[in-house]
């Protein structure tokens, strides 16, 4: 019997990449964090310096781009046509023009295939926004996440502050809101709890508590 696939899907700051790495690594599976490949591909268009608005040239730029992830329990390498950018993926700016490129149909047809031959083997905790719906409805087990707008804000800020950024909570907060209501509107693979789905509320969990919660859940199906 192959390995499990699980699905963990949730809006921005939830907790995703913290709990799915965490679960990869007491199961020993790998950790697919689907938002690298988004804005691997919103770094591609920056360093081109392709308008974010015109969806064509963006779609264009797809057929000529090499993209691989090497996925590990922990962190996964992004390499783009030969180069390796993972330390360049984090910036405001690639967060921003992730959000928006994600919206296009075509960079979602052509993310599917990448995403679905890591996962293919099973053995995957894979994290994002659409992976119990689109990327892999099968999955053995699906997680969404929820957590209160200002909850998740305040993670998210608390992150950038550690990571050198001079960024002030507001800000962090409406750009956190914006990318949620963009990938909550957007036609193609919006962000939705998949009908087979365990929503959790982590507003007032501890990683621990979501991590133990989730691994009893997984136990169960192993
Ligand atoms: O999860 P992360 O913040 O790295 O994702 C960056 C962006 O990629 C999100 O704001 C979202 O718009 C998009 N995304 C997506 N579907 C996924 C993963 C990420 O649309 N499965």
């Amino acid at each position: 019997k192959r390995g499990l696939i699980i699905a963990i899907d949730g809006p921005a700051g939830v907790g995703k990449s913290t709990v799915a790495r965490l679960l990869a690594r007491q199961l020993g599976y790998l950790y697919l964090d689907t938002g690298a490949l988004y804005r691997a591909i919103a770094w591609k268009v920056q360093d081109m310096g392709v308008s974010p608005e015109d969806q064509r040239a963006i779609a264009g730029l797809l057929p000529k781009t090499i993209l691989h992830m090497a996925c590990g329990p922990e962190q996964s390498h992004v390499l783009l046509d030969g180069r390796d950018i993972t330390g360049e993926l984090r910036t405001p700016a690639v967060t921003a023009l992730a959000s928006v490129v994600s919206a296009i149909p075509a960079v979602r047809e052509w993310l599917l295939p990448v995403q679905r031959k890591i996962g293919a083997e099973g053995c995957v905790v894979a994290e994002g926004r659409d992976i119990g719906t689109k990327v892999f409805p099968q999955a053995d087990v699906k997680f969404f996440l929820e957590a209160d707008a200002e909850v998740r804000a305040t993670r998210r800020h608390r992150e950038l502050v550690a990571a050198g950024h001079s960024v002030q909570f507001d800000q962090t907060k409406r750009d956190l809101t914006g990318r949620d209501d963009r990938d909550r509107s957007r036609t193609v693979a919006p962000l939705i709890p998949a009908p087979d789905a365990e929503c959790i509320d982590t507003s007032s969990m501890s990683v621990d508590a979501v991590v133990a919660h989730m691994m009893a859940v997984v136990a169960a199906r192993l």
